[in-house]
Formats: C-alpha cells, structure tokens, sequence
C-alpha cells in the first residue's frame, strides 16, 4: 500500500491556514498562478442537442453532425443536452460518489494503490512513485469495460456505477457514429473498427476540497485524455478550465448536461484533425468541487493507426505510428503526467 494521505482530511484539520509545500504546484511560492490566468475567459462551449442524432427527419440529423464537426474542430470540447440518461441516476451516481469520499481515510486507503493500471485504484497524486509535487484532488478510479470491477463499500456503488456507466457507453457509442460521419465515414466505421463492443471504459471520480492557498495548488495539470471520448458531470461549483486558442476557458456546470471531449485515440484516428484538447481543474478556497468523468476508448488490443480514407501519401501523410491502446497507456502512465507528450513522441 503506498503511503498516502487524503486531500480531503488534510483540508479537514481546522488548523490548516497554509498548505505543505508538496502540494505547491510552481516550484516556489512567487511564481504563485497569476490570476488572469487563474480567472480564464468567459466562452459558450458549443452546445449539441443529441435528441436530434435520432430524429426521423434527415435535415436534422445532417445538421447536428455539422454542429458536431465544428465543435471537434473548433474546440474539441462540447456540451450534451438530452442525452436520455435520466437525470435522477446522474444526481444518485453523484450522490454516490460523494458517499464514496465521505467514508474513512482508513477504508478510503484500502483501495490505495502504487500500480498505476490497477483495475481499482484510489489516489491523490497521479503517479506516487514518482511525483514530486502532488495535486489538491483525491480521486477514485475504477475499470468498468469490457470488465466490470465491483467496489464492496460503499453499499450500492457498484451497482449504480453499473448501470450509469452502461448509459454512457451507449451516448458514446452514438456520439462516435455521429462524429464517424462527420470525418465522412460510414456512420459504424469508428464503432466497428474501434470494436466499441468492448471499448476500455473508466470511471474516475475526483473530489477537490477547499485549498486555503488556491494560487498555489493544482486540482489536476493540463492534460489531454486518452481514449476516444470523454463524458463529464460535475456539482455546481466550477474550476474546470479547457484550452481554447491558447486561452483558458473557465467551464460552467449545467444540470443534466454532459461535458463531452474529444480524447487521443481520436486525435490519432482523424490524422490530427479532430485534436484532443488540453483542460486543467484549479481548486479554490470556497466549496468543495466534485466531478465524474467516464472515458471511452477503443479495445486494448486493438492496433489504432489514423484511418486510410483520411491519409493520403502526398498531401496528408500519416501523422502517427500505430499501437494498441495497452501499448499506448503502459508507456504514459508509467511516466510523469505531461500534456499531450505521447502524441507527440510517436508522431
Ligand atoms: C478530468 O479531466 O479527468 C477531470 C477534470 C475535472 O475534474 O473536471
Ligand atoms: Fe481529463
């Protein structure tokens, strides 16, 4: 078991005006976040209707795959409304994850572990072994598919992590096959070639409590995802941040609305034309900031190389070497968190 505290009892301890120095993300305390950077601008992410992706009148459908391609190319980032997952199993999968932090450090700790690709794996830092700074974030993370691995406490978790989780495969699934047409492929050629029957798909709870010293901490760096499609709730208070145009975009939570980005293995298939963007949660001194995010990738041993309709030798070469999504995550994750720094290696 690594030795690790949680950030939620350290905030806990009603002592704590200053935080340890290990949780300062700038090397010193002066070259704390300055705070145009920590205030981001103010956009509207773009917003798609996925009631539409199904309606019987073609126009629609065309439409919305339009809306959809330019938020992949405009911002990688965009919002879902009816989307058909019930509002109530969102608010309980929140409910129950907010169970889940409330429980003992002591049972907490259980699920505490070194190995970065274990199936169940609480933690605080990313990578305890070999991270010299650590975030203001605990998180739970858990494989759900083509595996489902089972939590024993809290009562009712794996359950409902279960069946939410079998919700947002299927809206992600439909959102592949809308953004598959949208490259001008068949609707079911990411589905198929992706084998989404099996898609890698993982649950990762993160929990940010109030930091006293919100300049100087990081609820989690940038970075980009790594699997296809990631579909993100949170509660009410904000701190999500995603790169647009090199600025920071400050996120605002809206009920019953997923936040949906465009991941690596997607950036990989398109050739670079549907990037995968980078995004960062701050943490501040107010409320505490609870997020869910489940992640979407191709089969683990699926080879993912850029599609051959989307490559063509003399204009638009290859940009990246193909691996299975298993060789892909062994190499990042037994490395520091860094933006996007595997695209960019075996490009
Ligand atoms: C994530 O990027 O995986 C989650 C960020 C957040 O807490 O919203
Ligand atoms: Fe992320």
């Amino acid at each position: 078991r690594s030795k690790i505290g949680c950030v939620k009892e350290l905030a806990e301890s009603s002592d704590l005006t200053t935080i340890p120095s290990k949780y300062y993300y700038s090397s010193t305390s002066t070259t704390a976040l300055n705070l145009n950077q920590q205030h981001g601008f103010d956009e509207q992410i773009p917003i798609i209707d996925f009631s539409l992706l199904n309606s019987n009148i073609p126009n629609q459908r065309a439409k919305v795959i339009q809306d959809l391609a330019k938020a992949c190319l405009d911002w990688g980032f965009f919002m879902v409304i009816n989307h058909g997952v019930p509002e109530s199993l969102m608010e309980r999968m929140l409910g129950m994850c907010t169970h889940f932090f409330n429980q003992t450090e002591d049972d907490k700790l259980q699920c505490a572990e070194v190995d970065v690709l274990a199936p169940i794996r609480f933690g605080t830092s990313f990578n305890p072994s070999v991270d010299k700074v650590f975030f203001w974030r605990d998180f739970l993370r858990v494989r759900v598919h083509p595996q489902f691995h089972s939590l024993p406490k809290p009562a009712g978790f794996s359950e409902i992590s279960l069946e939410y989780t079998k919700r947002t495969r299927q809206v992600a699934r439909e959102l592949l096959k809308g953004i598959s047409e949208s490259l001008g492929l068949e609707e079911c050629y990411i589905d198929k070639a992706m084998e989404l029957e099996s898609c890698y798909q993982v649950l990762i709870t993160n929990l940010y409590p109030p930091c006293p010293q919100p300049e100087l901490a990081m609820g989690l760096p940038p970075h980009s995802d790594h699997g296809l499609l990631t579909l993100l709730i949170q509660n009410e208070i904000g701190g999500l941040q995603v790169n647009h145009n090199g600025k920071w975009v400050n996120v605002h939570p809206l009920p019953n609305t997923y936040l949906v980005n465009t991941a690596d293995h997607l950036e990989i298939l398109s050739n670079g034309r549907y990037k995968s963007v980078l995004h960062r949660a701050l943490v501040n001194d107010k409320a505490t900031r609870l997020s869910l995010a489940v992640t979407h990738g191709p089969c683990m041993d699926k080879v993912v190389t850029p599609v051959t309709e989307l490559v063509d030798s003399a204009n638009n070469p290859a940009l990246y070497h193909g691996m299975t999504y298993k060789e892909y995550m062994e190499a990042l994750l037994s490395n520091h968190i860094h933006p996007k720094s595997l695209l960019d290696r075996i490009r």
